[in-house]
Parts: C-alpha cells; sequence; structure tokens
C-alpha cells in the first residue's frame, strides 16, 4: 500500500448494523431527559458514539469463529489456555489471570498492594485506575512530564513519565510506594504514547529504589505503533517485538481486553510476583470467578486471543493510527484546538481553549459534549472538571484541562461516518461564543461523570 494517498480501512463490511437518524428536537427532548449527562442517553438515540472506544469495536469474522470454539468448562476449558499462550505470545510474565475487564484487574491489585498511607505515581492515573487506588486508601499521583500537560504543545511522546520528579516522589515516599504504573498510551493525558526510552528510564528509577513496574497496558499495540513510527531506531522492527520490549521492562500489567484486545470484553492482570499472584487469585475467587475464566465465558477468552494476534499487525495499526490523525487533521483545518499531536484512540477537542467564556467550574467541557449531541447526534465523553474536578475530600477545582474526547471505536466507523463528525464539530465551533455553562444539580461522591445531573445556567 505504500505510496498510496489513501490509506484505505484493512477490512470490508460483511454485516452492518442500521444508525437511527433523529432530529435535533429529538436530541434536544433526550438531552434533557437524560439530565444534560450523556452517559444517561440511550445508545439508540445516538448516531455517532464516540463516548469511547472501550468493548465498542468490530470484531473479526476470525473472532467470531473463535466464539464457536469457546470451551465452557468451569475449570481448565482450553479456551483459557488459548488465552493464556496469546497473552504470553506478547507478554513475558509468568501468572496470567484473566478479569471481566480492566478495572477489575485494578481492584484486585490494588486490594493486593494499596492501603492506607501508600502512595502510587502513574503518567496520569485513568479515572478508575485512580478510584481503585483511593478506594483502598492509598494516594495517586500523576507525574507525567511538562509537555503532556500542554494541549497546544507537540512532542512525540507526550505521554512520557517526568523521570525527575518520580525520582523526588520516590524518595520523598519512600516505604510507602508498593510499585510505579506507567499507562500506555495516556489515555486521560490524550491517548498519547510514552516511549521505549522513557519506560527504560523509568525501570532504571524503580531498580534504584529496588520497586516493581507495572504497565497500564490498554492500549499497548498503539503505543508500540507509535514508538514505531516516531522513537529513533524502530522503524524497522515488529511491533510484536517492540511489545516484547515494553513488557520486558516491566514487572506486570493490568488491561482491559475492551481496547487493545479487540474484544467486547474481558481483561487480565498479568504479574510475576508469585506472592502477589496468589493472593490475587484469592481475590479473584472472591468476585470474578475461578482463575481459568475469571468472569469471562470461555468464548469470550478465545475471542480476545484472536483479538490479540490481530491487533499487532500493521496494516491494522497504520489504519487504525492514521485515521484517528485524519479527524484531527480535519479539525485543525476547521480552527478548532485540539490536543496535539492526535492520539492514537481518540480525538481531544480542547473545550477551555474554545469556550473561554466559560469558567471551568461551569464545565465547558460538559457544554461542548452536549452541544455536539445536539448539534448532530454525535456523543463524546467530557475528560475534564467534571470527570476530575471533585476530590475525596468533596472539595471542587479545576482539572488541569478540560477537553472533550471523541474516542474511535475500533473497526467500526467509516471515513465518511468521520467526515461528518468534523462538520459537526466544525458547525458548534462557530456558534462557541453562544454557548452556555452549567450547574450540578446532583452527583455521587465519586465517578460523578457517569451519574451527575446538570442544568444549563441561564
Ligand atoms: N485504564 C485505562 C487507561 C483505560 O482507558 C480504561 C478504560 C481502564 C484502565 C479500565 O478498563 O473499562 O475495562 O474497566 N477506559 C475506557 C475509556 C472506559 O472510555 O477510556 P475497563
Amino acid at each position: 500500500m505504500h505510496g498510496f494517498r489513501t490509506i484505505i480501512e484493512p477490512f470490508r463490511i460483511k454485516s452492518v448494523e442500521p444508525l437511527r437518524l433523529t432530529s435535533r428536537e429529538e436530541r434536544a427532548r433526550r438531552l434533557q431527559a437524560a439530565g444534560y449527562n450523556l452517559f444517561a442517553l440511550p445508545s439508540d438515540d445516538v448516531m455517532i458514539d464516540l463516548l469511547t472506544d472501550s468493548g465498542t469495536g468490530a470484531m473479526s469474522a476470525e473472532q467470531w469463529a473463535a466464539l464457536q470454539r469457546g470451551d465452557e468448562s468451569y475449570a481448565g476449558s482450553p479456551s483459557f489456555y488459548r488465552f493464556e499462550a496469546a497473552v504470553k505470545d506478547l507478554f513475558a510474565f509468568t501468572h496470567v489471570i484473566p478479569t471481566h475487564q480492566g478495572r477489575a484487574a485494578e481492584k484486585i491489585l490494588f486490594s493486593v498492594v494499596g492501603g492506607p498511607g501508600k502512595v502510587v505515581p502513574n503518567n496520569t492515573h485513568f479515572d478508575t485506575t485512580r478510584a481503585n487506588v483511593e478506594a483502598s486508601g492509598a494516594k495517586a499521583v500523576d507525574l507525567v512530564i511538562a509537555e503532556g500537560r500542554r494541549p497546544e504543545l507537540k512532542h512525540p511522546f507526550k505521554g512520557n513519565m517526568d523521570l525527575s520528579a518520580l525520582e523526588r516522589v520516590l524518595s520523598e515516599e519512600r516505604g510507602k510506594v508498593p510499585l510505579v504504573m506507567v499507562t500506555v498510551t495516556n489515555n486521560s493525558g490524550g491517548g498519547q504514547p510514552v516511549s521505549l526510552e522513557n519506560l527504560k528510564g523509568v525501570r532504571a528509577v524503580c531498580d534504584k529504589f529496588g520497586l516493581p513496574l507495572f504497565l497500564d497496558g490498554c492500549r499497548f499495540a498503539e503505543n508500540a505503533w507509535f514508538i514505531h513510527e516516531r522513537e529513533p531506531g524502530q522503524q524497522g522492527r515488529q511491533v510484536r517485538d517492540i511489545v516484547r520490549d515494553m513488557g520486558d521492562l516491566a514487572d506486570g500489567m493490568t488491561m482491559s481486553a475492551k481496547k487493545d484486545g479487540l474484544a467486547n470484553i474481558g481483561g487480565w492482570l498479568a504479574l510475576d510476583d508469585d506472592a502477589w499472584a496468589q493472593q490475587a487469585r484469592n481475590l479473584l475467587i472472591l468476585t470474578e470467578g475461578f482463575p481459568t475464566y475469571g468472569g469471562l465465558a470461555g468464548r469470550d477468552l478465545d475471542a480476545i486471543a484472536q483479538g490479540l494476534a490481530e491487533v499487532v499487525r500493521h496494516d491494522y495499526l497504520r489504519y487504525r493510527v492514521r485515521s484517528t490523525q485524519y479527524v484531527g487533521e480535519g479539525l485543525l483545518r476547521a480552527g478548532v484546538p485540539i490536543v496535539q499531536p492526535t492520539g492514537g484512540h481518540a480525538v481531544y477537542l480542547d473545550a477551555r481553549a474554545m469556550l473561554p467564556h466559560i469558567p471551568p467550574l461551569q464545565y465547558p467541557g460538559q457544554a461542548l459534549a452536549t452541544a455536539l449531541y445536539l448539534e448532530g447526534g454525535v456523543r463524546g465523553c467530557e475528560i475534564g472538571t467534571v470527570m476530575f474536578g471533585l476530590s475525596p475530600d468533596g472539595k471542587e477545582s479545576p482539572a488541569a484541562m478540560d477537553l472533550v474526547r471523541l474516542a474511535i471505536p475500533r473497526r467500526t466507523y467509516t471515513q465518511s461516518h468521520m467526515d461528518y463528525v468534523i462538520e459537526v464539530v466544525e458547525r458548534v465551533a462557530h456558534r462557541a461564543k453562544a454557548l452556555k455553562g452549567y450547574r450540578i444539580v446532583e452527583q455521587p461522591a465519586a465517578l460523578r461523570h457517569f451519574s451527575a445531573k446538570f442544568a444549563p445556567l441561564a
């Protein structure tokens, strides 16, 4: 395919799902009924659903075939062994513990290693990771490089960990840190990759303090593709080998197979430490299931095994990252401020820059996300002060950034869907000055973005 301007989708469509086309009036009613929270919308009322790339992708014909091979034995199912082999083919960890999704792996990991007084550094904790660290009583610290906090700034590896900040935290908090975590790609910071060089640097700092390093590997293949494209000396390599290198630098990982597992459900906790693994399996049995299925059906394990073989293919990753960049480029051409460079799985609109007249505590991200739905039935996700502005002590403060994420499900939408999305955002951008902020009328104590209710400000 080299030499062509157009990078085609490396698949054709065998089965279609109709989209229900809605009118603006209908969407206005739906929005009000949902308390202006897009999570509360029935998905039938959404035309292009970019709420998340998690579990929303299309499976391949081979994955559907793998479902049929699924063996539903409670213990020792061959599906588990195929799953375990597929994980170990990419990541050489001793223990592979299946979970129903990523946060279950996080819950188990931090139940084992977290607790009051503990401190967990990460480049940027995803919201469920932070919530699970905090639910154990531990403190979650984000140490991404300074460039990673500046939406307009270009840097090839904006997800990198700030190594001197990490060293400072580890010496200040000596004895309190059970492990260091690195999220690849850095979802909350814009889907930005972490370089192999930076991972080696984190490894060296961990070694200095005798600490294990864990990956939050949700988008490991996209991260490896960015390394392949951007890191000096990596261009001639196979992504699968880069993934190996990433894993070899770590002592374990949490994973949501709903992202780079190319599956609709699933995850795992993998690690080398025998004692931690034993504790983790005991907790797994308590809430997820027996260690050879971990809350999944055997057929899900088979779908993941096949997904892991497909996700590291270069033709897939080239298309995947390029099609996300395509959306970013279209928006930049239309003068819409986005996090740059475009991330792997999503385009992040800079709502704070787009709506400077709406202060962070009136939720510019929420204002933009609801406007995109109203305008064109496009559902994105606020990643800003609604998501991160409420601390466990009940105090509210502006998040580092107010973004709206347009996450792109894998192998699901076509280029014309994305052209439409660009047009919708462009139209909203034209009337940005007229958008109003929101106030929260109802919210839970944690993870409020899922269920808070809003009212538009006059
Ligand atoms: N870590 C990262 C970096 C994630 O992006 C997610 C999920 C998780 C952990 C938790 O995995 O959903 O399987 O329990 N992110 C989804 C998203 C929900 O929309 O970004 P999970």
